[in-house]
């Protein structure tokens, strides 16, 4: 199976380094464990959609489009990254941001301000009703606006991903090292989808296990799937079968979407303070806290060796702070 891997600009320091978390494997009397440092892509504070990005924006000049649009959370890390890789290849950026504007300006949305993005609030309306009104608005004055879904999870954003999964088993062999989990974070399925793809192409043995921080796996596991089948086509390979490679796990979902819980505070707190390692509340908080508690269970013993894959996030930190400490 040879992927043919369409345009993409540089955006991302890569390959980004695997470090190991012995000091909190340690701790926890468990598995080995090891970090991939997707947080530091090095996009203005990095993250997993740097690699997304690098071939939506390649699109996006190949279509002739200035201006890209995209849409989130208040303290989305895709808008944020969205608007830095814009600035980077002079382009405009829109993002449409669910809910009203806080009180206070800080954290991603401090960036995206700074980093030039027009900032829109859905403000109790419907988010695609918003986005197709930004995208008119440009429009009207002569713009190219090019459109980039939530997460930036459509088959070209999780290009992305599948060329991670083959610059892992490159750093894999290297090391002769072999992985028996691979745990991150997964939301609107784009990073999953990319993975379990990549895994099928490249061969990877483990599993790959997303901790869903805001989904029921049931659903996010037939959209990563669903995703990750269309995305072979999209890179020229004959249909492939990879619903039996996604593995999703929603024990995790508390309260809810950026609802901090004690396990997600938890794993923040052990991380900073075993490792020296920063991780956000609302994604990679919520999937080391699922990744610790599976460690505590059993699932993950001393026999086993789990990859962290680190998506980023921690410039939402700032946001949270009367919820962390
Ligand atoms: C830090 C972080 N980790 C993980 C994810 C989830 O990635 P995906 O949307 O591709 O599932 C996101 C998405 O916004 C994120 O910002």
């Amino acid at each position: 199976m040879n992927p043919t891997f369409p345009a993409r600009v540089p955006l991302a320091y890569l390959p980004t380094p695997i470090d190991r978390l012995d000091r909190l494997s340690r701790h926890l009397g468990g598995p080995e464990l090891l970090i991939k440092r997707d947080d530091q892509t090095g996009l203005a504070t990095g993250g997993n959609k740097t690699r997304k990005l690098e071939f939506l924006v390649a699109d996006a000049l190949a279509q002739g489009c200035d201006h890209l649009v995209t849409t989130g959370a208040p303290q989305s890390n895709h808008c944020r990254q969205t608007a830095a890789a814009a600035a980077r290849y002079g382009l405009g950026c829109s993002v449409v941001l669910r809910g009203n504007a806080p009180a206070e300006t800080t954290g991603n949305l401090l960036l995206d301000h700074l980093l030039g993005a027009h900032v829109h609030w859905t403000d109790g309306r419907d988010g695609s009703e918003v986005m197709g009104r930004v995208l008119a608005e440009l429009r009207s004055v002569g713009r190219r606006p090019y459109p980039i879904p939530l997460g930036g999870s459509n088959v070209i954003g999780a290009t992305g991903y599948v060329l991670a999964m083959q610059e892992l088993m490159g750093q894999l062999e290297a090391e002769r090292l072999n992985v028996d989990f691979i745990v991150f974070a997964s939301s609107s399925g784009g990073t999953q989808a990319g993975l379990v793809l990549g895994a099928d192409i490249y061969g990877f043995r483990g599993q790959v296990l997303g901790i869903s921080v805001d989904h029921p796996a049931e659903s996010l596991a037939t959209q990563s799937a669903a995703l990750a089948t269309a995305t072979a086509t999209h890179l020229g390979l004959e249909t492939v079968s990879v619903g039996h490679l996604v593995n999703v796990n929603d024990d995790y979902l508390g309260e809810g979407y950026a609802r901090v819980s004690e396990l997600d505070r938890e794993a923040i707190a052990l991380t900073a303070q075993l490792e020296g390692i920063l991780l956000d509340p609302v994604y990679t908080g919520r999937a080391m806290g699922g990744l610790i508690d599976l460690v505590r269970w059993g699932a993950f013993t001393r026999r086993h060796r789990v990859l962290f894959w680190h998506t980023g996030g921690s410039a939402a930190l700032p946001a949270f702070s009367t919820k962390l400490l």
